[in-house]
């Protein structure tokens, strides 16, 4: 297991002999312990650091713990609070209870009985971050898929992210788009000895530069119009776990000298406070950018690249390991064919080599979406060349076969129009007919360029 931070408690009470017992008590029960005399020095030490946990006198002669617990709740809604009363001023007790304290203990009190409610409350807060991030694992593990592979590449691939798991090295995973960048990093995260805590993913090309700031940091109660709510932010989410941060090529200049802070001390401040707060998290970045070109450009920092290219990962293109495609193939198959119940298990030796063949631009994103479409347009137990959107029949099949010579230029041209995007002389250029031909072909088919 990875070390989990110390719960902090803070003893506020202007007796010393109560302090002092509270302190030892407490900092056997493994607890990192500070105490207070008085409640403006509560409120001055809670403006320096988060504590988890208070424990707050009633009667205190400088200012009662009520006005220290209204003020707490003002400024750090999450530190949890129990209330320390004399018999007889239950009253006190309860009033804080609707001011947002957990719990009381009246004195004087028995020792056994504050660690049980220490150790209530720690288990509660454990619980309440937990359903925070529960949402964000339901979506992985939904989500999560084995990776598939044969290839020698890939093969290659699985090696390296077996050894890169057992270290905590930053990682930076490069690759065209739909090759499997976040699969990869699911895939380091669940290896890892992290992978009982959260794997965090934002996406940094999703948000402008101050929704980043606030989903990547938090933000206090009232930091901006918006900031109804305190919110904790992705990196206090991903502690002990790995924060994922995709497309990182996007991110601004700005907010890159922040990241490059973060990634530095792993301390950092929510959106509007000020109070500095720790997590421990593992980055792994990904990008379809050429962060080198970037930092030609002026668009993207050295020093946070070379933070993060510690551990360099590339994820191949589809069409540089074919032979991973018939394996994909049936794995999208048998996916798909069971989501919509349909009865399709097997894909024609034709259409399989016209998958070969094919160059793959959108790699295995767009392979396992031609599968769905061809799982929900196709007739049949198999899969034919007629049912992948950028197939059409190729020489030698059955269907080609039965097809007049019209119709295969018809297919031909319209196949080509398609691929140059509607663009006629680039499409009149890789036909070898002039421009006036191609025209005319378009207008006798009825094909739109
Ligand atoms: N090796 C693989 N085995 C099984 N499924 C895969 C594999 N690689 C990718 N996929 C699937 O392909 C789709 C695209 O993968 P992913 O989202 O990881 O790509 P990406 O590189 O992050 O793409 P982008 O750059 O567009 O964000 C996902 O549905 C993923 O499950
Ligand atoms: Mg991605």
């Amino acid at each position: 297991m990875l070390p989990h931070k110390k719960i902090n408690i803070l003893i506020v009470d202007d007796e010393l002999s109560i302090r002092e017992s509270l302190d030892g008590w407490l900092q056997q029960d493994g607890y990192e312990v500070e105490t207070a005399e008085d409640g403006p020095t509560a409120l001055a030490r809670i403006q320096e650091r988060h504590y988890d946990i208070m424990l707050l006198d009633v009667k205190m002669p400088k200012m009662d713990g009520i006005t220290v617990l209204k003020e707490l709740k003002e400024k750090n809604p999450e530190t949890a609070v129990v209330m320390m009363t004399a018999h007889g001023a239950i009253q006190d007790a309860v009033e804080a209870m609707k001011l947002g304290a957990y719990d009381y203990l009246l004195k004087p009190f028995d020792l056994e009985e504050l660690s049980l409610t220490i150790e209530k409350l720690v288990q509660m807060q454990t619980l309440a971050m937990e359903n925070l991030i529960l949402k964000e694992r339901v979506a992985t593990i939904t989500r999560s898929d084995n990776l598939v592979g044969q290839s020698p590449a890939i093969l290659k691939l699985f090696e390296t992210i077996a050894d890169v798991a057992q270290s905590d090295a930053t990682v930076l995973i490069t690759g065209e788009t739909g090759t499997g960048k976040e699969l990869v990093a699911r895939a380091i995260h669940t290896n890892s000895p992290r992978c009982y805590s959260p794997f965090i993913a934002i996406n940094c090309g999703a948000f402008t530069e101050h929704l980043l700031e606030s989903e990547l940091f938090g933000h206090e109660k009232g930091a901006f119009t918006d900031a109804k709510y305190t919110k904790k932010g992705r990196l206090e989410m991903a502690n002990a776990g790995t924060l994922f941060l995709d497309e990182v090529g996007d991110i601004s200049m700005k907010m890159q000298i922040d990241l490059l802070r973060v990634l530095e001390t792993h301390e950092f401040t929510r959106v509007g406070g000020t109070m500095p707060l720790h997590s421990d998290f593992r980055v792994i970045a990904a990008t379809h950018q050429d962060l080198k070109e970037s930092i030609r450009n002026r668009t993207f920092r050295q020093d946070l690249f070379y933070r993060l290219n510690v551990i360099h990962l590339e994820v191949p293109p589809l069409r540089e390991r074919v032979g991973d495609i018939p394996l994909l193939a049936q794995h999208f198959l048998r996916r798909y064919a069971t989501e919509t119940g349909k009865k399709v298990d097997s894909i024609s030796p034709e259409a399989l080599e016209l998958m070969r063949r094919y160059e793959w631009p959108g790699n295995v994103r767009e392979l396992e979406n031609a599968i769905e479409r061809a799982v929900v347009v196709g007739k049949g137990r198999q899969i034919k060349p007629g049912d992948l959107p950028f197939c059409y029949p190729g020489t030698g099949t059955e269907e080609m076969r039965n097809l007049s010579l019209e119709e295969v230029e018809r297919r031909h041209i319209a196949q080509v129009l398609a691929a140059e995007s509607g663009h006629i002389s680039n499409a009149a250029k890789v036909l070898r007919i002039n421009r006036t031909t191609l025209y005319y072909k378009i207008k006798k088919y009825g094909l739109a360029s």
